[in-house]
């Protein structure tokens, strides 16, 4: 396999040369232009394919002992299950040669949503996000996702920090430690659910299409839980966004997705919060350069919404 590269994604032209013919033969016409959009930490290729004739396509491929490709393959059985009206795109193939797996996608015209308080982005994703969960997962999707179990419900990291607190641990967290703790204690009992669960959402998994409007992209976590669980990790996106965490706390004690939970969106909150103050902390993966960073600005903005929801 070759060593993915430490800064920035795999290129087109990294690509096997069987696999690539074999897309434009399914594609039916040659690649004339790529384009690597920004966002996401990924190192496999994520690139917008022109096409001879002028149309678009998306396409993530890795090698196949990339454990990248299995996210992939998860993620296109996803696209092929979601109910129709969903807010994602429609799966075009799954294409595997050369020891290389290629998942091509409908391309989305557009930028990433601005989720600032500047932009209606936000509550539109908000709004997916209660339709999305009103009802249960159809049995298609329930069964697309039951070959990859879900990694949400294990999802921790103050138990860990309370055993040895770093030195740079925020107050904030330093002061109400232990209920930290005992908060996120309660998160594996609260994980499940039968509703869809994109699993990843941030304004870099999402773009806003000229026509359909905040579509949400890369479903490789996708699985089932509670409905809160989206649009509680939409909240620190939108701290991070410049919305004021008060506000945010308002939208999450509102909105039917996570207002009918309250318990369960806070144990959430407080373990993904533990993840991030965690992980923040361990070295930088090859290939992902801004992870860390991203990890500790997320991390803050979880606790600014926690602290709101503990006092
Ligand atoms: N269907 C699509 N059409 C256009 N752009 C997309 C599409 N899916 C993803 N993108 C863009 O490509 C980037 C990387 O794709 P993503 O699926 O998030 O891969 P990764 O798992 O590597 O993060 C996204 O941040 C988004 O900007
Ligand atoms: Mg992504």
């Amino acid at each position: 396999m070759p060593v993915p590269p430490v800064t920035g994604r795999l290129q087109w032209t990294d690509v096997p040369t069987q696999l690539r013919a074999r897309l434009e033969d399914a594609l039916d016409t040659p690649v004339a232009d790529t384009a690597t959009p920004a966002g996401g930490f990924g190192h496999q290729l994520a690139a917008a394919l022109t096409l001879e004739c002028g149309r678009r396509v998306f396409v993530k491929a890795a090698p196949d002992d990339d454990p990248l490709t299995p996210a992939n393959v998860h993620e296109a059985a996803v696209l092929a299950a979601l109910p129709p009206g969903a807010p994602a795109p429609d799966l075009l193939g799954i294409h595997s040669t050369a020891g290389w797996t290629a998942v091509v996608i409908a391309h989305l015209d557009g930028p990433h949503p601005d989720l600032s308080p500047a932009s209606t982005d936000a509550e539109q994703a908000w709004a997916l996000l209660d339709k999305l969960t009103s009802s249960p997962a159809p049995p298609s999707y329930l069964a697309a996702v039951s070959t990859i179990p879900s990694t949400a419900a294990s999802l921790h990291g103050w138990d860990e920090l309370a055993a040895d607190p770093p030195a740079d641990l925020p107050a904030a967290a330093r002061d109400r430690l232990q209920q930290l703790v005992e908060l996120e204690a309660l998160w594996p009992a609260h994980a499940h659910g039968d509703r869809i669960v994109h699993g990843d959402l941030r304004a870099d998994n999402m773009v806003r299409d000229h026509h359909r409007g905040v579509t949400f992209v890369d479903w490789a976590h996708a699985t089932t839980g509670p409905a809160c669980i989206d649009a509680a990790s939409l909240a620190p996106q939108l701290v991070l966004a410049e919305h004021v965490p008060e506000d945010v706390a308002r939208l999450l004690r509102d909105h039917p997705a996570t207002a009918n939970s309250p318990e369960t969106t806070t144990a959430f909150l407080v373990a993904l919060a533990g993840h991030w103050h965690r992980d923040a902390r361990k070295p930088t993966p090859p290939g992902a350069p801004g992870l860390r960073a991203y990890q500790h600005r997320a991390a803050a903005a979880s606790l600014a919404v926690i602290r709101l929801r503990l006092s």
